[in-house]
């Protein structure tokens, strides 16, 4: 996800696009840059690796004086974190940014002989070649033509040189909102950059071409007829502009699941099978393998433990999961048979840094599964995975963990294929599976009704407990987590079947307990330990996938899960839990997103 603005109009492009980038950082950070077309066509670029504030300090080094310019702050999905990869990219007549993924730049660089004319490793830059080759002096024919070309979702915003004062703007389901104000025209990838400028804006119609000059904004469609925009007003602040209307990053990060979990994984499909060779990792570090270690720390390493659960079952290969912490000042047992997986949202985790280097001492080789570009851990493992969820702002993390997950997924099927514990056809079903995974999320978003009844049972507590076997024991330990690092209450995960062992003492009239029963074959044996919490008193909020038959005598509310296979129980069920973690922090108005003693990245000991 990544910040765009655009500007035309009577007044210094340079500090208005600086300005707006400075808004729209919360969308990407690893890079930012600027291009400014002055009247005489003649073209300044200036773009650097790191936040908005370096390349501003470039920009007033040397100021340029030109009223028509773009500017874009970087999320990397292709390409490292470099001034190179920074946007705006340029080719011959054309310079322009972009937020999306073009899903076939390689297919394009391949057909129209671009790889002589590439500087850069991002997919944008092809783009920029393509729309070159394309024009032959009129922009609109050129971006009518491209986008039958492109494949993948884009928000472009174009000069052309010979084109001075304007921008020309195309999309495909990335966002684009523009408004003409007293000082000119602009246009940007949300309202963050519009609102001190205008109240009145638009959201560019998708496949129109839009046409900003200092004067006016105009919309053509893909037959050149002028489209005219639905103008809608601003009744956002800054802040609710960042978080997209949702009153908290938190919500929105949960409501984003669903499409940067398809972001993550469609890219590594083809065929229906997952390859992971075009990012550079080879299938021997999988074939060699003969045992997995993984590492992280707190819901990374979570999501580690539902890794070790799947990859166990289906690869049949010990996977020993490590809390970093812990494991830096260990004497672990691991040689060059054993591939280490780190998973790191922030990449800059210290714990998690230091296991990866002494996993590396071991001799074993290492792949890090991480969300930010450039990161750290990315750049000293041997191997990494970039997870595609955004800029992940809130603290209690939850479409990484979600997208972590996804990865993990992936490198269990890869790991399957070559080891021929599935099939190829087992291999299509399972990563088909694991693509509907967003639609059950969507759906469990979109009725949370009985998570908002659970609620009711859990926000007063003072102690709460989440139960489970297997699968659910592991992405249990994930909600307990959850709930705690909001809400402030104590929860504790256990194995269902570990209860009567010595904790269900502490079970007493309504303790809450969270109760995961999604796996068919040990589905009788958990409902067994929560008839034994039950009748101890406890508040029973029981999750379990739709068709499951129980008493209703066994739960006090049950919320359903639309999903078929054990297998992939995971993906709702983790989003039921991160919604009853969020509701219940803020019916206990606390601050969801900064919550107390926390921070997004622990980079100390
Ligand atoms: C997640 O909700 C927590 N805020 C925390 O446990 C986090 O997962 C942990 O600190 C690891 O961070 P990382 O993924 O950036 O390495």
């Amino acid at each position: 996800m990544c910040g765009i603005i655009g500007y035309s109009g009577s007044f210094s492009a340079q500090k208005i696009l600086l300005d707006g980038l400075e808004q729209l950082e919360y969308r990407g950070y690893d890079s930012a840059g600027i291009a400014l077309l002055d009247e005489d066509g003649k073209l300044y670029l200036q773009k650097k690796a790191g936040m908005v504030s370096v390349l501003r300090e470039a920009c007033e080094a040397a100021p340029v004086e030109a009223r028509c310019g773009i500017g874009h702050t970087r999320w990397a999905t292709h390409g490292g974190v470099s001034d190179v990869n920074a946007h705006p990219h340029s080719c011959g007549q054309i310079t322009l940014i972009h937020n999306g993924i073009i899903e076939n730049y390689h297919e394009i660089t391949a057909a129209f002989g671009f790889a002589d004319r590439l500087r850069s490793e991002t997919d944008t830059e092809v783009a920029a070649c393509l729309l070159d080759h394309l024009y032959h002096g009129d922009p609109f024919e050129t971006l009518v033509k491209a986008a039958d070309i492109l494949v993948g979702s884009y928000a472009f915003c174009i000069l052309f040189q010979d084109h001075p004062g304007k921008i020309f703007c195309i999309r495909r389901v990335s966002p684009l909102v523009a408004a003409h104000g007293e000082t000119g025209s602009f246009v940007a990838s949300d309202l963050t950059a519009l609102i001190a400028r205008s109240r009145s804006y638009f959201v560019v119609p998708e496949a129109t071409v839009m046409v900003l000059s200092a004067g006016e904004i105009s919309l053509f469609d893909q037959n050149g007829h002028s489209v005219a925009p639905e103008l809608l007003t601003v009744d956002w602040d800054v802040e609710s502009a960042q978080k997209g209307g949702y009153p908290h990053f938190m919500l929105k990060e949960i409501h984003e699941q669903p499409d940067v979990l398809e972001n993550t994984i469609r890219p590594r499909l083809f065929g229906g099978l997952p390859d992971f060779r075009e990012e550079g990792i080879p299938d021997e570090l999988f074939e060699k393998c003969e045992n997995i270690t993984i590492l992280a720390c707190g819901t990374a390493m979570y999501a580690g433990m539902v890794g070790k659960a799947i990859m166990e079952q289906i690869l049949r290969l010990p996977v020993t999961v490590h809390i970093a912490s812990e494991f830096r000042y260990d004497t672990p047992l691991l040689d060059e048979k054993t591939l280490t997986i780190v998973i790191s949202q922030s990449g800059e985790t210290i714990d998690t840094l230091a296991a990866l280097r002494l996993a590396r001492e071991c001799g074993s080789r290492t792949l890090a599964i991480v969300n930010v570009k450039g990161s750290t851990i990315a750049r000293e493992s041997d191997y990494v995975l970039y997870t595609h969820a955004g800029p992940e702002i809130a603290v209690a993390s939850t479409k990484a963990y979600m997208v972590q997950l996804a990865v993990l997924y992936l490198l269990t099927c890869r790991l399957a294929l070559l080891k021929e514990t599935f099939t190829r056809q087992e291999g299509r079903c399972f990563t088909e599976e694991l693509l509907a995974s967003s639609s059950s999320i969507r759906q469990v978003l979109q009725d949370d009704r009985a998570v908002k009844r659970a609620v009711k049972a859990v926000k007063r507590a003072e102690n709460a407990f989440f139960i489970g076997r297997g699968l659910d024991y592991a992405f249990s330990l994930e909600g307990a987590l959850k709930l705690k690092e909001i809400s402030y209450i104590h929860a504790e995960a256990y194995a269902a079947g570990e209860l009567k062992h010595g904790t269900i003492a502490l079970i007493e009239e309504g303790t809450p307990v969270i109760a995961l029963a999604t796996q068919e074959k040990i589905f009788a044996k958990t409902v067994s330990n929560v008839r034994e919490v039950k009748a101890r008193g406890a508040a029973v909020i029981l999750i379990a996938k739709a068709g499951a038959k129980t008493d209703p005598d066994v739960y006090d509310i049950r919320i359903d899960l639309p999903v078929e296979q054990d297998m992939f129980t995971v993906f709702p069920a983790a989003a039921v839990l991160q919604l009853l973690a969020y509701y219940t922090s803020d019916a206990k108005g606390l601050n969801v997103d900064k919550p107390r003693n926390l921070a997004k990245s622990v980079t100390v000991e």
